[in-house]
Parts: structure tokens; sequence; C-alpha cells
């Protein structure tokens, strides 16, 4: 098979495989082929294993107990903490912000570094090929407050023009918003090159990295970024848990976004007096056991290797964009020059929905739709793509079944 002829892989996918469960389902009567990573990810038994032992040993609240469960649980969660800064290489352990996910991360400093720095007549930048999660708390942010979005247009490719970045990175841009890598096109943006643009300006930057944290390594201080958000469903770990990592001076300069348990330092009814960072941004009970398989689930990474996984992915992305351009009427959505495991494509003449209902029932997940991001599908004139999102457990094999069930899919609807 011409799919075993180029694999060269560097990993070792019938072990990484048996760790996921969940792929040795059957959907259709077929063994599933999961390609809806960009949605989320699937979870290592590791991950599996130390959500139940929280539940069967450890369960209890952290930061107020004396006792001895209470006692753990708060330096496990701490350590989970730390695992995450060293994966980023963040410079300290409280520049990282345990949140819900990459949105509620984008909402935090929206509704508090924005209140303190951005004032009626600035400028917000964001890109055309934003998710709606890093558009939406912006436009809400501009319109209650005189604050100008603008917009930052993206190529046919599927790429930003850096000249155009700089001629909007103007003298009233107080932020530069944009995602690392994008969740429809798959580009990888050149965010170091886009951050020192800005930083020449002394405008500071947030990145959204819910689709490059599963594929690459990332590390904030060489990037120099003031802020980086991700998710852990979409890194192989729980949902409803992620990171808002921050410059610890551009923390430290910020209020509270959601007060209450555990944000203070003193209470009365004259005056709060509130914590310190990370504290101050983690408002009650937080997702204790999301946190600590979290940082499972990026140790599960760190022990494959980034590089070893971006590699592979790389060669799985090469594949399936060369099966994938030979079908007749199939255009790809999304042609950057650097790109991860991400491919939205069209077929002439037929609905994505339809494309994806008949490639589920031939045991293949993919999204379908508009991703979540309807500016970029209006500016490429589509009302949506079928997208595959790959991960490393993913195989070429997998790509071979793609393509041949797309053929069937092709044949029985025209
Ligand atoms: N943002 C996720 C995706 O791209 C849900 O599918």
């Amino acid at each position: 098979m011409e799919s075993q002829a180029i694999h060269t892989a560097t990993l070792d996918l019938s072990k990484i495989r048996e760790d996921f469960p969940i792929l040795l389902r059957k959907v259709g009567g077929k063994t599933l082929v999961y390609l809806d990573n960009g949605a989320t990810s699937q979870k290592p038994k590791p991950v599996i294993d130390a959500l139940v032992h929280y539940y069967d040993f450890q369960n209890s609240n952290i930061h107020r107990g004396i006792h001895k469960l209470s006692q753990e649980i708060t330096i496990a969660y701490e350590k989970a903490r730390e695992t995450v800064q060293k994966h980023l290489n963040a410079a300290k352990a409280e520049e990282i912000i345990f949140t819900k996910g990459t949105t509620d991360s984008i909402c935090l400093i929206a509704n508090s570094f924005s209140k303190t720095f951005i004032k009626p007549g600035d400028e917000i930048l964001i890109t055309e090929m934003e998710h709606h999660s890093n558009i939406l708390p912006w436009q809400m942010y501009c319109e209650e407050n005189g604050v100008s979005l603008v917009v930052v247009p993206v190529t046919p490719e599927g790429e930003l023009n850096l000249q155009d970045v700089k001629s909007l990175l103007g003298p009233k841009t107080k932020l530069f918003a944009f995602t690392h890598v994008s969740n429809t096109l798959g580009t990888i943006n050149p965010a170091k090159e886009l951050i020192a643009l800005a930083h020449a300006k002394n405008i500071p930057v947030l990145i959204d990295g819910a689709q490059a944290i599963p594929h690459m390594k990332v590390d904030v201080q060489d990037l120099d970024a003031d802020f980086y958000c991700f998710s852990a469903h979409k890194t192989f770990g729980p949902t409803g848990v992620g990171i808002l990592y921050g410059k610890e001076k551009w923390l430290n300069a910020m209020p509270p976004y959601q007060v209450g348990g555990g944000t203070i330092k003193t209470v009365s009814f004259k005056k709060t007096v509130y914590a310190e960072v990370p504290l101050k941004f983690e408002a009650g009970t937080p997702h204790i056991e999301g946190g600590i398989g979290l940082a499972v689930a990026l140790d599960y990474m760190n022990a494959i290797g980034l590089d070893h996984i971006a590699a592979y992915e790389q060669e799985l992305l090469a594949y399936a964009t060369k099966k994938l351009s030979a079908i007749d009427g199939l255009r790809i959505i999304g042609t950057a020059k650097e790109k991860a495991a991400v491919l939205s494509f069209v077929i002439e003449g037929l609905h994505p929905m339809d494309i994806g209902t008949l490639l589920d029932q031939q045991g293949i997940a993919v999204r379908t739709g508009h991703h979540c991001t309807q500016p970029l599908m209006d500016y490429y004139g589509v009302p949506g793509t079928v997208r595959a999102s790959f991960a490393f457990y993913n195989t070429f094999e997998e790509v071979d079944k793609l393509v041949d069930a797309l053929y069937k899919a092709i044949k029985m609807l025209t």
C-alpha cells in the first residue's frame, strides 16, 4: 500500500494507540477513524486513570483545609500548575492561571486587562482568521466602550501579510490578539515575528494557542508573548479546564475578573483586599481533577516528544494533502506554507454536511460547518467546509480510509 511505502514515522503508533481505548470503538460497524481532534482530542489511559484515582482516593478541596486530603490535593494541584509552567517555559508558576478553557481565558483578558488599559477611542487589532471566541469578547468590549475593532485581512492562501499587520498596528492600538494556529485553515502564524512587530510599537499581544499546543512546542518566553491561552480538552486532557499564561507585570496590574471564594486576602464590608496572582483570578472551587489531568496529558506528550509529534504530524499532513488533492472537484481551503495537521476542504456541488454524514456512516468522524469562523467562511464564499483535523495517534491507513470513504460519498451524492 502507498501509505506504508512513505511511512517513515518516528512514533510507535501501535503502542500509542493502545493508550487510547476509544480508538477501538466501532461506529457504523467499522473501527472509528477519529479526525475531529480540532474540536476535542481523545484522552490517553494515564489521564483517564488520574481522574478515576482522584475520585477514588484524593477528592477534597484545595487551599482550604488543614486535613491530610486537602493538603495532599493542594500540593498536587500546585504541582500541576508547575508542570504547565515548565511546558510553556513560563518564568514563574504564578503566571499560570487555571481557567475553564481558551474562551474563558480570553474573556478574562477582555474583561480585566481591557478595563484598565483600553479606553474609548482606542483600537484592538485581531485577524480575519480568528475563531469566534477571539472575536466576540473584543467586539462586545468595543461596542460597550467606544473602542474600534480593527481586522487584519487574510490572503487567499490563508496567511497574514506582515506588511498589513505592520500598517494596522497603529498609535491607537492597545492590544493585538491573534490565533497561533487557525482551527479552520491549519495556518501556523509566525507568532514570534508578529509579536516583535507589535512590541516595536509597545503593543501587548494575546495569542489564542488552542490549536497550537496539541501539535508543537511553545515557549512563551522565546515568543515574548504577553498572554497565551489554551484548552486542556484539545490537548489530550479533560474538558472544562484551560490555561491563561500572562506576564506577571500585566497580571499584577489587572483587576480580578470574577470574584468570590479563593480570590481574597481579607474581606470586610468596608474593604476587601484581593490575593496576589494567580489566586485573584481563580474564583470558586476550580476544576481540581481537570488541572491534574492536564498535567498528566502534558507529561504524556512530553514522553513521546513534542518534536517527534510535530514531525510525524507533518508527514501525515503532507500525505493527506496529496491524496485529497487528487480527488476531482475537491478544493482545499487553507494552503499556507506553514500548516498544522488540519485539512479543510469543499467538493464542488456537494454540501459539507452531506459529505460529513456519509463519512460518519463509514465510521469516520470529521467536523463540518463554519467551525466558529463565520467571517472566514464569508471571505472564502463558502457556507462551510469539511475539516479533518489530526492528532499524533492518527495513522496513514486512516488517511487512506478517509479518501476511500470520500470517493464512496461522492459516488452516492452525484
Ligand atoms: N474550536 C473547536 C473547533 O475548531 C471546537 O472545532
